[in-house]
């Protein structure tokens, strides 16, 4: 593991110093993230990082594992309180249908192949009601690659389906961390609806 007192990777270091400003100067959520989605696709090209990457732990068990994954937390903003997060997901591991939030979230491949599906309600509900019950229905299926970015706004009902053979790392960055928001998750065999706070967050150093 990597030691704490080495510096961040210059690259993230660069990486936060823009979401900071972006933070300060874009008001519009929707425009500061998607300019945030564009810089984060920068960064995921970044050798040291991508290197870096191979390195992140994939124990406890619960990392990597099917339905509610725990993240390596890499960095919280002290002043804007948006967080960078990491996935590794092991072959074929399938995530829930699920929302974020209120929250915005920046879900970057760093390596390997994904599917990242959308979804919508067919009940008649609204974002954010927050359902006991919810029907849902499949809209997008899209197969994304390694600088893959996908922008998540405010209750979005969405999937990550990893492929059959390889393991993928991701790079996720939230508008504020996991465990300050609640969550849906959508369970298509029966309907019903869980609410969660979202995944552990286990801290790891990033440098
Ligand atoms: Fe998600």
């Amino acid at each position: 593991m990597s030691e704490t007192n080495t510096p961040m990777l210059p690259a993230v270091a660069r990486f936060i110093a823009a979401l900071r400003d972006l933070h300060e100067t874009e008001p519009d959520e929707r425009v500061r993230w998607e300019s945030a989605a564009a810089r984060l696709k920068e960064l995921l090209a970044d050798p040291e990082l991508r290197a870096h990457g191979e390195s992140w732990p994939t124990s406890p068990a619960k990392l990597g594992l099917e339905g509610k994954h725990a993240n390596l937390i890499f960095y919280e903003d002290p002043d804007y309180g948006f967080v960078i997060n990491g996935l590794i997901k092991k072959p074929a591991a399938k995530t829930t249908v699920h929302d974020h939030g209120k929250s915005w979230t920046l879900y970057g491949v760093l390596d390997g192949v994904e599917s990242v599906l959308r979804f919508e309600r067919t009940d008649g509900g609204t974002p954010g009601d927050l359902p006991e019950r919810a029907e849902v229905r499949s809209t997008e299926t899209h197969e994304v690659t390694a600088g893959h970015v996908d922008c998540i706004g405010p209750w979005e009902i969405h999937a990550e389906y990893n492929s059959e053979t390889d393991r993928s790392i991701a790079v996720i960055v939230r508008s504020q961390k996991s465990g300050t928001f609640v969550q849906n998750i959508f369970y298509q065999k029966d309907g019903s609806v869980e609410r969660y706070y979202g995944p552990e967050q286990i801290p790891y150093h990033l440098g």
